[in-house]
């Protein structure tokens, strides 16, 4: 692996502008390259020349922008009659514009009262605004809302628009000899106010780097994104934003006792490692989110053998993903939190030395668990992670997210992540928190008849049980004591085949703007 080294305040700026690198820079390192090729540019100004024009239309307003004559007003009113468009949410409407605009298109956005406007409506309508402006020839697109004259709506609006432009706009592309053109528009958001819009702008550009982040390690392919790899990448991406970053090496994951952790990847020639991403924005208890991070899945003896489903097993590393994008959104946010992500790092392969059916492995903990089956290996690496975060950083609150089960997605499918929690104020919290963001989560059963179901005859557990989703969630309870605690299983959220709504085609980044909107509103202090 080659990692050149990065320039710092290009990242930053790139973090929080979306800014591209200047001609001469070399870059190899994927993740240092800006993830979009489109220009994002903030004015209180128009832009000077324009192919398109976007207007932003709140239900039942007279379509009239400053400057319009009569007979433009006229015109655009009919087409909006015509097209039955009444600035309702979600409508859209793509019309040649009348010779009095000097554009080629005007596209109405509709975006019904701006006051209600749910965040996750007006992303979704930047992304069909972004899908609709890709299916043209547009190059310069000019962004108006000042038929939302308070500056307050009117930034956010504009923000939560681009953000869902942003988040469509994601190619991952770079394994394709001759890709497909990417889309390179310069988006011209035409702002009333600065001083109101550059904030919410900035917080949005920085969920979507967090989101680009963990996409692009979801993407990875398995000999890529492998455990040294992953966390290489990672470190590149989290210390320019004042992320302090620890990476554990095989031998010191082995010698500090994480026995489970270490035997998924002992058979791999990509050994363990354990990922310590800590954001201290306030002195705070810490809050934890820990990810599994198994950059790919065989596994193991017992072999997967649906040839679709081991495929998809380069993206078995999203949780992981999802909490190294959640740490840099964070970070790149500012956000006065203590977070520490925490991601244990594997690869479940196969080979003389790997692990055995019924092998026992001893965890930090102490603890021990029977491999019941090699391919329940997620639970026994996050194990160690959920362990070694309360071991060292005593967090008020813990929530893990892994593509933990198939048994997961056959009981709430792949749209949902099933969550289960010990404790109600975690629970509720993460549920308003993915309601705000559209990640939608759906509680399962934690449940004391469940224990029995994986009782080992020689170890303290065993690694698989009944019900599937829950008993690796009972497994995972064993080691957090009585630490406030959630467990979100992300299996099938990971990656959608093809484009839809603020999803590319590949990895969704699914967990990066909950886990972040979750941080946020969690309590600062334990109840
Ligand atoms: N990574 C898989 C779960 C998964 C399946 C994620 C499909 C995404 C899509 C996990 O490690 C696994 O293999 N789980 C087994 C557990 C079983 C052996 C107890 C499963 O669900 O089949
Ligand atoms: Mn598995
Ligand atoms: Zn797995």
């Amino acid at each position: 692996m080659k990692l050149k080294p990065i320039m710092k305040a290009s990242l930053l700026s790139m973090a929080l502008f979306g800014a591209s690198f200047s001609a001469n820079a070399t870059i190899e390192n994927p993740l240092v390259t800006s993830y979009l090729s489109t220009q994002t540019v903030i004015a209180t100004q128009a832009a000077e020349q324009a192919d398109t024009l976007v207007v932003v239309v709140p239900e039942g307003a007279a379509i009239q922008l400053a400057g319009w004559s009569t007979s433009t007003v006229e015109q655009v009113a009919r087409i909006a009659e015509v097209a039955g468009f009444e600035g309702k949410m979600g409508q859209q409407e793509t019309v040649n514009a009348p010779a009095g605009l000097g554009v080629t298109r005007l596209i109405l956005v509709g975006v019904g009262d701006p006051a209600e406007a749910a965040r996750t409506k007006v992303e979704d309508a930047g992304a069909a605004l972004a899908n609709m402006i890709n299916n043209t020839k547009a190059e310069t697109v000019q962004v108006n809302a000042e038929l939302i004259s308070n500056p307050v709506y009117n930034g956010r609006i504009l923000a939560q628009l681009a953000h869902g432009v942003d988040l469509r706009n994601y190619r991952f592309d770079r394994y394709q000899s001759s890709p497909a053109a990417r889309p390179a528009q310069t988006y011209h958001y035409h702002v009333t106010s600065r001083s109101h819009a550059e904030r919410e702008f900035e917080a949005m550009q920085a969920l979507a780097q967090g989101v680009f982040l963990a996409r692009e390690l979801t993407n990875l392919p398995g000999s890529a994104g492998y455990p040294a790899a992953f966390a290489e990448y990672a470190r590149q991406a989290l210390e320019p934003l004042g992320v302090n970053v620890t990476i554990l090496t095989p031998e010191q994951v082995l010698e500090m006792g994480m026995g489970a952790l270490y035997g998924v990847s002992q058979g791999s020639q990509h050994k363990a490692h354990l990922l310590i991403a800590h954001w201290e924005g306030s002195s705070e208890q810490p809050i934890a989110l820990v990810g599994k991070g198994n950059t790919h899945d065989t596994g193991g003896y017992n072999l997967k053998t649906n040839a679709a489903s081991i495929h998809r097993m380069p993206t078995d590393k999203a949780g992981g993903a999802a909490v190294v994008g959640a740490v840099a959104a964070i970070a790149g946010q500012r956000l006065e939190q203590n977070v520490v992500g925490v991601v244990p790092l594997s690869q479940n392969s196969i080979s003389g030395e790997a692990l055995l059916p019924g092998d026992v492995v001893t965890t930090g903990s102490g603890l021990t668990i029977e491999v019941a089956n090699t391919d329940a290996e997620g639970r026994l690496i996050l194990a160690d992670g959920l362990w070694y975060v309360r071991e060292h950083y005593n967090p008020r609150a813990i929530a893990d997210i892994a593509t933990l089960t198939g048994a997961k997605m056959t009981a709430v499918g792949t749209d949902f992540s099933a969550v289960f929690a010990n404790n109600e104020l975690v629970y509720e919290t993460l549920a308003e928190a993915a309601e705000t963001v559209n990640e939608r989560v759906w509680r399962l059963p934690l449940d004391p008849r469940f224990e029995r179901s994986i009782s080992s005859r020689i170890a303290d557990m065993k690694n698989t049980g009944s019900p599937g989703a829950s008993a690796g969630a009972m497994l995972l309870q064993r080691f957090v004591g009585d630490t406030p605690w959630i467990h979100i299983d992300m299996a099938g959220n990971a990656q959608v085949d093809g484009p839809s709504g603020i999803h590319p085609a590949g990895a969704t980044g699914y967990g990066v703007r909950m886990l972040t909107e979750w941080v946020k509103v969690y309590p600062k202090t334990a109840e």
